[in-house]
């Protein structure tokens, strides 16, 4: 295949980067909307930067006319290509005109200016404006934005954009809005909305008094179901005033949901956008899981509007620098509104099991890449989740005060600017005397550090010392690692497991020791409390893991205790299987587990936690060749086990937390429905679906209905197949529930997962030019660790098949799915060929988009 026939495949390269040849101070947009036939007209106000030619991003526009400072240009003037607009000799004070046509309904890709059902609506992250309109589409170029637009008033009678709103209204059928914000920002912050849509309105008062207009925006009869995240945005505004002193800075703050969106929701300017998925919820047809994402990403995506909108990224490659610490403040804000140590361990498992998971392995990168082929591919849990655990170290490194003081420094300095990580970095040595220089590795170093340790006892001495060792594998492109700076928060428990000293050490050496004098010789040492750093610990003893389990006061090592314990036993029984041997039960489990459901008035949230046995592929992700259907078998055998062992106790908690009333979402009465599903998984595995079954029928909310599904499914037979149909029927018209129905049959662990998955996939219901549907079908059964790995190879084959059909209309979310098949390297080599053969298929194919080809071929490499 010639190589011009395919997208550029030229990585762009941190080093590379040069400051923009022209800012653009002011830009007018005006907009004649129409879903085939857009109209834009873009008056750009310019001032020379830097050296060099003005070059404008721009793909698929139809240029219809340029002028430069009330000049029309002729053709001879500039250059036009794919991707851009280059005009040479422009003045260092200019104005540039453009008009040009778009097509929003023939654009599947979901970036830029799309129609979803009746409305428009836009994606501008991170290259999507080039495809509104031409324009240096970089976020170091930060302009103030003034909107004009005009659409069909009876189809399109809202419009909304940036900013405040100047005027509105119709003439001759006609609805026109002109928008302003006053607030420089880069053009991946615009967003524009034409629809017929309602609102739930509301208000806030900040601090200082400005009175701020809010509204959600959603399909006429959501309405109802927009409460929820009103709340949660009212109570976010507030907790961002109280935590970090920021303050809202317009007078409207707008959301709007759409149904087709790629991601989960969009920080623009005053007007968020975001998938319905993490606005709509109420207790009939939202689980209390979905009910905690809606808060959680009402969060996230408003506090985006100073770390991130206020402050912005000098370019993609420090994408971290708005999502790693918009991800730490949203997890802080959750913790404030549930349990701290619960809402620690949930997002330790989803680290553990997405980003340690892509760590490891052939798409490994730094939470600051040097590179990339396409940006899209690099919205990943390295950047995010494992982002968030960087910014939480400053914090941990030099504690809670100056940490505080460092982001308002941060902000303070950085305001209405385009920022580095070096620059958040350098707010925060600003303000301690602790070395920060060698925390600036844990931007560029990929790979998850093990930890190893010693301990020993001078009597004579009277003192304590704690060898810490590190060690990060190589990752692609690093071969060599240098020891980073670790925050290591430790307890030294006595024999009774009372605490006699805490502290969190710095770890900065490949190999460091730490001494304590201590009246008494400690009994246990609990390492890495509270998650205090994104390491593996290796090497604790069982005898270690179960007394901590049972004595750790940090809960959070509690948890993980627990954790380690039911994996190093459940590991061992893969071995037995394998060499043929029974299952057995490990006493120790037994006693934890029991023990766990004794303590679980005391927080039944923790203990919901608690109970789950360590998952499929995190069990997997210790194994030198994975063996997914002993691990399955293994882990389905101890839930049944224990089941059978604690009958009594399982079905007393089961009765005891009935209580909750079933559309209080408060944490007691989630905690409560948590433990109590918890209970019913391993009730089922030991007694078989008629708890399940009743719990279906009896159910009082969706918490309630979607446990009972999930596990009535795994059971082929009548009792699945009428709760499926009985499901469907009540379920077909909200498209939000229905996704569920899809994603629980995906999951499932039933004998025919593969072949209704398959069936599912030509399901009058699917849609593939709806991301929230794939991924509810396809990216569900990804992470289904057993049926996926399927050893027949039919799982890859029906994945890479998916991949190459949403390859041609939405390459963004095509590629995300190329992920699963880069861990070919930890399976046996039948497995290992199976999954090859599927990526070696995927890049066999003529005009494979940018972002499949970069994961594709990463992943084979
Ligand atoms: N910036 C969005 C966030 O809040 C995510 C996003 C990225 C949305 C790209 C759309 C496209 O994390
Ligand atoms: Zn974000």
């Amino acid at each position: 295949m010639a190589d011009e026939q395919i997208p550029s495949r030229n990585p762009v390269n941190l080093a590379d980067y040069r400051a923009p040849a022209y800012q653009v101070e002011h830009v007018a947009l005006d907009f004649e909307l129409a879903p085939e036939a857009t109209i834009v007209k873009a008056r750009l106000q310019l001032r020379r930067n830097a050296p060099g030619p003005l070059k404008l991003d721009g793909r698929k526009l139809e240029l219809l006319s340029v002028s430069l400072n009330g000049e029309p240009l002729g053709d001879n003037r500039y250059t036009l290509d794919e991707d851009s607009l280059t005009i040479q000799d422009v003045p260092d004070q200019a104005v540039l005109e453009t008009s040009v046509r778009i097509n929003p309904a023939a654009n599947s890709e979901l970036s830029g200016l799309y129609t979803s059902g009746s409305g428009l609506f836009t994606q501008c992250e991170p290259e999507g404006f080039r495809k509104v309109t031409f324009f240096p589409d970089r976020p170091d170029v930060m302009a103030r934005y003034r909107v004009r637009m005009r659409a069909d008033a009876a189809k399109f009678p809202i419009l909304l954009s940036n900013g405040n709103k100047l005027s509105s209204g119709v003439e001759n059928g006609i609805a026109h809005a002109e928008w302003e914000d006053p607030h420089p920002k880069p053009s991946y912050l615009f967003a524009l909305v034409a629809a017929d849509l309602v609102s739930l309105k509301d208000e806030f008062t900040t601090r200082s008094g400005r009175k701020v207009d809010l509204g959600i925006w959603v399909e006429r009869g959501d309405e109802a179901r927009c409460a929820h995240a009103m709340g949660a945005l009212k109570r976010s505004m507030k907790w961002d005033e109280d935590i970090f002193g920021l303050e809202y800075d317009l007078d409207i703050f707008n959301i709007a949901a759409v149904s087709d969106f790629n991601a989960g929701a969009m920080e623009n300017k005053g007007l968020n956008i975001f998938n319905t998925a993490y606005v709509l919820a109420d207790a009939n047809s939202a689980t209390d899981m979905d009910f905690q994402n809606v808060e959680r990403v009402i969060a996230h995506e408003y506090f985006h509007n100073w770390t991130g909108d206020r402050v912005t990224c000098r370019d993609w490659f420090q994408l971290s620098l708005k999502e790693g610490l918009t991800v730490f403040r949203d997890q802080e804000y959750m913790s404030d509104q549930f349990s701290a140590a619960v809402k620690r361990i949930a997002d330790v498992r989803l680290l553990r099991a997405t980003q340690f998971r892509d760590d490891a392995g052939p798409l490994a990168h730094p939470v600051r890449p040097a590179s990339y082929l396409e940006i899209n591919n690099f919205y990943t849990t390295t950047i995010y989740e494992k982002g968030a655990e960087v910014v939480r170290m400053y914090r941990t490194i030099i504690g809670r005060e100056a940490f505080r003081r460092g982001m308002e420094a941060y902000i303070a300095k950085n305001d209405n600017a385009a920022a580095t990580v070096e620059d958040f970095w350098a707010a925060m040595q600003s303000i301690t005397d602790i070395d920060l220089k060698q925390f600036m590795l844990w931007y560029e170093q990929a790979g998850t550090p093990e930890i190893t340790f010693d301990e020993s006892w001078d009597d004579a001495a009277q003192t304590f010392t704690l060898t810490l060792r590190q060690r990060t594998a190589p990752t692609p492109g690093q071969p060599e690692k240098q020891p980073l700076l670790i925050p290591v928060a430790i307890g030294l428990l006595n024999q009774t497991g009372e605490e006699i000293h805490a502290e969190t050490l710095l770890l900065r050496e490949t190999e460091q020791s730490f001494t304590f004098k201590l009246p008494q010789k400690p009994g246990a040492v609990s390492l890495f409390r509270h998650f205090s750093a994104p390491v593996k610990l290796k090497g604790q003893s069982r005898a270690r893991l179960a007394f901590l389990a049972a004595h750790d006061s940090d809960l959070f090592n509690r948890w993980d205790a627990l954790q380690q314990y039911a994996s190093a036993v459940l590991l061992d029984s893969v071995a037995t299987h394998q060499i043929g041997q029974p299952f057995t039960l490990d006493e120790g489990l037994k006693d934890a587990i029991a023990a766990t459901l004794r303590d679980a008035t005391r927080d039944p949230a923790f203990a919901a936690e608690a109970l789950i046995l360590p998952m499929e592929s995190l069990l997997a992700d210790d194994m030198t060749v994975v063996d997914p259907d002993a691990i399955h078998l293994v882990r389905e055998a101890a839930r049944k086990a224990l089941g059978q062992a604690l009958s009594a106790e399982f079905h007393a908690v089961y009765e005891q937390f009935a209580n909750a009333a079933p559309d209080d979402v408060s944490g007691p009465a989630m905690g409560a429905r948590a433990l109590r599903n918890a209970a019913l998984s391993y009730l089922t595995a030991a007694e078989g679906p008629a708890f399940a079954a009743a719990q279906f029928t009896a159910a009082g909310n969706m918490t309630e209905k979607l446990a009972a599904l999930t596990n009535l499914v795994d059971e082929p037979g009548p009792a699945r197949e009428s709760a499926l149909h009985a499901f469907y029927t009540e379920w077909e018209h909200n498209r939000l529930v229905l996704d569920k129905w899809f994603s629980v049959q995906a999951r499932s662990n039933a004998s025919d997962t593969l072949t209704r998955v398959q069936a599912l996939a030509s399901h009058a219901a699917m849609d593939l030019r709806n991301p929230n549907r794939v991924r509810a079908l396809i990216g569900a059964f990804t992470a289904n660790p057993w049926k996926f790995h399927d050893k027949s190879g039919a799982g890859y084959k029906l994945l890479a098949d998916f991949v190459l059909r949403l390859d041609e209309t939405n390459p963004q979310i095509a590629a995300r799915f190329v992920t699963a098949l880069g861990l070919w390297r930890r399976f046996d080599t039948k497995r290992q060929g199976l999954m090859k053969a599927e990526l070696e298929r995927i890049l066999a194919r003529e005009q494979l988009s940018r972002n499949t080809y970069e994961l594709a071929s990463k992943a084979l490499a």
